[in-house]
């Protein structure tokens, strides 16, 4: 058996964030390509660069600082991930989601993840947000699956459910808040695929049939890991660009990472108000 992530690891990555914060933190909030500047809001901000935690997968992407970013949220503690690390840049499965264990063990119960991702749904245009319903772990589920190799007890059971990845109630304040902001978002289904080249037409016409509305790199394997071990998970969407069904258009990552700026106020509102209701709501 090759080497996979251990609890020693994680825990010697715990170990360093004790040494650096007092933060006790509830939530842990992964920020994805463009939509860094989110962690602007943080209170009493206390910084650490990702290179100062051992064991730590760095992202080498542009738009990714490679900050964990402690401090409070409304008066909820939070862990914040300014950039993570993906698949195609070179990391095992397990090292891609090691930092969720991190947190885990930090004491965050539940996580709130966003990407950057693209419109396979015809409805969807650039800048809007999708709310993430259910996923298809395309390239988890025949091969690359993060909890694959010895399982951590410590975390979950060797065979965890899926049944509900994404908090119904969580969903529905989401809904609500937008609603009360009028703010219009959608509702969809995410499809992980590896990258990093973006899909061709047929690519995308395929992800279409099987039931896929937004398209990306990131989210699934750290949503298999949070619920592995028990996790609550919201997930949001920023839509960046359009499918390319036809193979007329051409998608770029300044495109990304453009359209971030229009995503991430609609998504600090939303998120400033999860944080602010989630509790009494569930
Ligand atoms: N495809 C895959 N990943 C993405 C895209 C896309 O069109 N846009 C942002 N991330």
């Amino acid at each position: 058996m090759g080497d996979f992530v251990t609890i020693k690891e994680i825990d010697e990555a715990v170990d360093a964030i004790h040494e650096r914060t007092k933060v006790k933190p509830r939530v842990g909030i992964v920020l994805g390509s463009g939509l860094g500047d989110i962690a602007e809001m943080v209170e009493d901000a206390e910084i650490i660069p990702y290179v100062e935690i051992p064991h730590w997968p760095r992202s080498t992407v542009v738009g990714h600082s490679g900050r964990l970013v402690m401090g409070k949220l409304r008066g909820v503690p939070v862990a914040v991930m300014q950039g993570r690390a993906h698949y195609y840049e070179g990391y095992p499965m397990d090292v891609v989601t090691m930092p969720i264990r991190v947190l885990q063990r930090l004491g965050v119960e539940t996580m709130i993840l966003t990407n950057a991702a693209g419109a396979v749904n015809p409805d969807f245009e650039p800048g809007d947000v999708m709310i993430i319903t259910d996923h298809i772990s395309l390239i988890g589920m025949v091969g690359p699956n993060p909890l694959r190799g010895p399982n951590i007890d410590e975390f979950g059971e060797r065979f965890p459910d899926m049944s509900q990845p994404y908090d119904r109630k969580m969903i529905a304040l989401a809904q609500t808040i937008a609603a009360r902001n009028g703010t219009q978002i959608h509702q969809g289904c995410y499809i992980c695929l590896s990258g990093p080249s973006f899909e061709s037409p047929a690519d995308l016409r395929f992800l279409r049939v099987i039931g896929a509305d937004a398209v990306g790199m990131s989210t699934v394997p750290e949503v298999i890991v949070a619920r592995h071990g028990g996790m609550r998970v919201f997930a949001m969407s920023g839509i960046s660009n359009k499918a390319n069904l036809d193979g007329s258009v051409m998608t770029t990552h300044e495109e990304v990472l453009a359209a971030g700026k229009l995503i991430v106020p609609k998504l600090k509102t939303i998120i400033l108000n999860v944080l602010e209701n989630m509790d009494s709501s569930t």
